[in-house]
């Protein structure tokens, strides 16, 4: 006797048709056809199921934020480190855990079930470190979340930073981050790239930088990251958020680069909503992007996952979370309209992504968490044309979110009950 069958899915995974069965928290069976008897049962109706959107580079800290204490008035990234520098002072334990819960909902909503997120331990306070730190435990029965020691001010460059991100990691924080292009100069950059790798070593934790976020042509903390992760053997762990400075950096040079960080295992984490607006306001025109070089890490075997990185927040006013809304950007900022590419895509906000965060039986196969999502759509690119209803959202074998279909003039499977002008 199943706890739940999925009847008439097609599975992202193999584009094939078939039923789902599932007892207690586990798939135990995937094939064509499932006649067993079951608790509950859900018609897929020929609609696409999914393992869970992953977000692997978010700032749970920041987010829904927006306007407090002002809005950022130029749009850069540096008015919005300012301008989380004036909010950090007025943060409460509550606030903080109240929005976190609020984004947490809209998470599930969308089918995104594990977040990684980046937390500031700048202050001595580590107030939003315990905020996150209660939340993950909150959250545990809907979405693993994953905290990263975020030195935002500077390892280096901010007094107290480096006593600050060995309390947050003693207290429970998962991974260690960093910011070297934030550092006073190239070496100290490079100088805290090889100390908070050398604290992974030791806690033998992961690593995820801030890395190069900047259109320097000549930011080189991902080369040195790609050293200091073959040097201390944490290649598998590490990945590199955002390097925007490779958009700008020369092609020959990254002709060397692309190999040492496919050495290296480093996961790219590209923030595509945040990369294309923030980058290149320094720029007349021609305008850069700003957005890493998806295409060719994709190409070299390189994994690439992508993040939201922010909603609603000091550096980004829109957002809902949905991971849909990122590979859609990531396919049109990055050229990735190949079919093979746009499918890549989709798997940088799923599979790619839950290997950056190391998660425990992820995936549509049998003796993998029953954690999926049924979407409104039939194949993995339609998912991204459409950024479609989440029909189901299972967890551990229980639904814990639903969503009505939409009929729309643009959604092929339903009448176009919202159109009238063709009477
Ligand atoms: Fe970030």
């Amino acid at each position: 006797m199943l706890d739940l069958l999925i009847k008439n899915a097609v599975l992202s995974t193999t584009g094939k048709k078939a039923d789902i069965g599932i007892i207690k928290d586990k798939i135990v069976e995937i094939s064509t056809k499932i006649d067993a008897e079951a608790h509950e049962v859900i018609d897929a109706e020929g609609h696409l199921v999914s393992p869970p959107f992953i977000d692997p580079h978010f700032h749970m800290d920041a987010t829904l934020s927006l306007g407090l204490p002002r809005l950022n008035e130029s749009g850069t990234l540096l008015e919005g480190i300012q301008l989380w520098g004036e909010l950090k002072p007025q943060l409460t334990l509550d606030a903080l855990k109240q929005r976190a819960h609020q984004l947490v909902k809209w998470s599930i909503a969308n089918g995104t079930l594990a977040i990684r997120s980046h937390v500031d331990t700048s202050d001595a306070s580590l107030l939003a470190v315990e905020a996150l730190l209660e939340v993950r435990q909150e959250i545990v029965p809907y979405i693993d979340l994953q905290l990263v020691a975020f030195p935002q001010d500077g390892y280096f460059r901010s007094k107290g930073a480096e006593a600050n991100l060995q309390r947050a990691l003693d207290l429970g924080v998962d991974v260690v981050g960093g910011i070297p292009h934030f550092e006073r100069t190239m070496q100290d950059g490079a100088r805290s790239v090889k100390a908070l790798c050398e604290i992974a070593a030791d806690r033998g934790l992961m690593v995820d930088m801030h890395c190069d976020e900047s259109d320097d042509p000549l930011s080189r903390h991902i080369e040195t990251l790609a050293q200091e992760t073959q040097r201390l053997g944490l290649e598998g762990r590490v990945a590199g958020s955002h390097l925007t400075s490779m958009h700008s950096m020369d092609n020959y040079y990254v002709s060397k680069l692309l190999p040492l960080i496919a050495e290296a295992e480093i996961t790219a984490i590209p923030n595509p909503l945040i990369n294309i607006t923030l980058q290149g306001r320094h720029d007349s025109y021609p305008k850069r992007r700003g957005m890493t070089r998806v295409k060719e890490m994709t190409a070299m075997g390189i994994n690439v996952a992508l993040g939201h990185d922010c909603v609603m927040d000091p550096w980004y006013s829109l957002g809902s979370h949905d991971m849909l809304e990122v590979a859609h950007m990531a396919v049109h900022v990055g050229q990735m309209t190949g079919v093979s590419e746009m499918q890549a895509m989709y798997d940088a906000v799923t599979i790619n992504s839950a290997k950056v965060m190391d998660l425990e039986n992820y995936g549509l196969e049998t003796g993998c968490n029953a954690d999926l999502v049924i979407l409104q759509a039939r194949d993995k690119i339609e998912a991204i044309r459409l950024k479609p209803a989440r029909l189901f959202v299972v967890r551990r074998g229980k639904i814990i979110s639903r969503t009505k279909p939409v009929f729309a003039a643009l959604n092929l499977d339903g009448e176009a009950h919202q159109v009238d002008f063709l009477k």
